[in-house]
C-alpha cells in the first residue's frame, strides 16, 4: 500500500508540473466549497466533482477522512466529524480511462479563538510627559498569521499589528502599545481587540476583546480661566473670583487677601476655588492652586470703582 501511494503521489506531482494548475481544463475537477475555514474540533465536509466524461474512478487522499479509489462515480464527498489536527490538505484525485490522473488539494484553514485577551500596564499611574507601555496578551490562538491586534482608545483606533508566524497550531502573541502620557488621556479607556481574518469579504473577522483599562495621568493644576484678572468692586455688591483649576490629583487652594483687610488675615486658608463675597477692600487677592504635581498662582487686582457721586460732580 505504501509503495502504491508513493507512486501515485509522484505521478500527481508530474501531472501538476506538466499542467501547471492541476485544476486546469485538462484536469476538469471541481471542489465545493473551493476552500474551507473550520474551527478545530468542528465537522468538515467538502465535495469533489469530476467534469470529465472519461472518469474511471475517484478518491480522497488524507490521513483523516480519506476515501479509497471509487469506480463509476463522478463526485465524492470528504467528511471529518471533528477536525483533530491543525494542518490538513486533503487531495481529491480522478483517474481517467486513458490512465491520466488529475488531483487537487482542498485548502483548509483550521482556527481557534484565543483562550483570553488581556491587558497589562507596566505602571498604573503615569506623570504627564512620561512614556508608558500597555501590553495586550493573546493566549493560544491559531493561525497567528491571520491574527491582527487593534488598539482602541474610546472610539478611536490608535494602532494595529499583525504577526509573521508560520505555525498553524495555537501560539500566544503580545502587542505592546507605547504612549506618552497627556492630560487628555487621564481617565481614557484603552482596550485591545484580537481579530482572526479568515474569511475574505462579507463574513468579516472573528474577534475577541480585552477588558477596558483606565489610564491615570498625573498633571499639575491648570486654570480653567487663565490669566490674572483686574476687577472693579462696588461696595455692597458681590464679586466672583474664579481660581478653579484642573489637575490630577485635584488641586487644593490657598488664598491671600490684602494685609489691611478687616475680616480676613494673611495666609488664611479658604478651600473654595471660587469666591463669591461682598468685597470691601481694594488690593491684590492671591490664589494658589496646588498639588503634589506643582502649583499655579493667580492674582486678582481689585480696585474701587469710581464712585457715582464723583461721576455726578465731575
Ligand atoms: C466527452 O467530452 C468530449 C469533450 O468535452 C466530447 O467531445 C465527447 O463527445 C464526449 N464523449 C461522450 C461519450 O460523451
Ligand atoms: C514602562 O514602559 C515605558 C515604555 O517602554 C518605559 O519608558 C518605562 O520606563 C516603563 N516603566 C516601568 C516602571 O517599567
Ligand atoms: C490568512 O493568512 C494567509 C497567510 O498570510 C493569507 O494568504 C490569507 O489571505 C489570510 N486570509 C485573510 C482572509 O486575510
Ligand atoms: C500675573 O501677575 C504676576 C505678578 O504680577 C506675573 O508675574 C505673572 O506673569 C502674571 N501672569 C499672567 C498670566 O499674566
Ligand atoms: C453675596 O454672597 C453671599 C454669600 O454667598 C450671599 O449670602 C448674599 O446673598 C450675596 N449678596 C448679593 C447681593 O448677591
Ligand atoms: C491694579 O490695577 C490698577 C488699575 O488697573 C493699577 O493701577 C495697579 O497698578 C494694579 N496693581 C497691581 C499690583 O498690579
Amino acid at each position: 500500500g505504501f509503495q502504491i501511494l508513493i507512486g501515485r503521489e509522484l505521478f500527481s506531482v508530474c501531472v501538476q508540473i506538466l499542467n501547471g494548475n492541476p485544476a486546469s481544463a485538462s484536469c476538469p475537477l471541481q471542489m465545493s466549497p473551493s476552500r474551507v475555514v473550520v474551527k478545530f474540533g468542528d465537522a468538515l465536509s467538502a465535495k469533489c466533482t469530476s467534469l470529465s466524461n472519461q472518469t474511471e474512478g475517484m478518491g480522497w487522499e488524507s490521513p483523516y477522512g480519506g476515501r479509497d479509489n471509487t469506480k463509476g462515480v463522478t463526485f465524492l464527498d470528504f467528511k471529518i466529524d471533528s477536525v483533530p489536527v491543525w494542518e490538513l490538505g486533503p487531495m481529491c484525485y480522478v483517474n481517467l480511462h486513458d490512465g491520466d490522473q488529475c488531483t487537487e488539494i482542498l485548502p483548509v484553514t483550521i482556527y481557534k479563538m484565543p483562550d483570553s485577551v488581556s491587558l497589562r500596564q507596566n505602571s498604573t499611574t503615569v506623570k504627564e510627559g512620561e512614556k508608558f507601555a500597555i501590553q495586550c496578551d493573546i493566549v493560544n490562538v491559531a493561525p497567528a498569521r491571520n491574527l491582527s491586534v487593534l488598539w482602541h482608545k474610546g472610539n478611536k483606533i490608535l494602532n494595529s499589528e499583525t504577526f509573521i508566524e508560520s505555525s498553524p497550531s495555537p501560539v500566544s502573541k503580545s502587542s505592546v502599545l507605547t504612549l506618552t502620557a497627556h492630560r487628555d488621556d487621564d481617565g481614557a479607556e484603552i482596550w485591545c481587540e484580537a481579530k482572526l481574518n479568515l474569511w475574505p469579504g462579507e463574513q468579516g473577522p472573528a474577534m475577541m476583546r480585552s477588558m477596558s483599562h483606565r489610564v491615570t495621568v498625573l498633571y499639575p493644576p491648570t486654570y480653567t480661566k487663565a490669566g490674572n484678572e483686574t476687577l472693579e468692586m462696588t461696595v455692597g455688591e458681590n464679586m466672583t473670583l474664579n481660581c478653579n483649576a484642573k489637575g490630577n490629583p485635584p488641586p487644593l487652594y490657598h488664598w491671600e487677601f490684602p494685609k489691611f483687610t478687616k475680616e480676613w488675615h494673611d495666609k488664611e486658608e479658604v478651600i473654595e476655588p471660587i469666591l463669591t463675597l461682598p468685597f470691601e477692600l481694594p488690593g491684590v487677592y492671591t490664589c494658589t492652586a496646588y498639588s503634589n504635581q506643582g502649583n499655579v498662582i493667580k492674582y486678582f487686582n481689585i480696585s474701587e470703582a469710581p464712585s457715582k457721586f464723583s461721576l455726578v460732580t465731575s
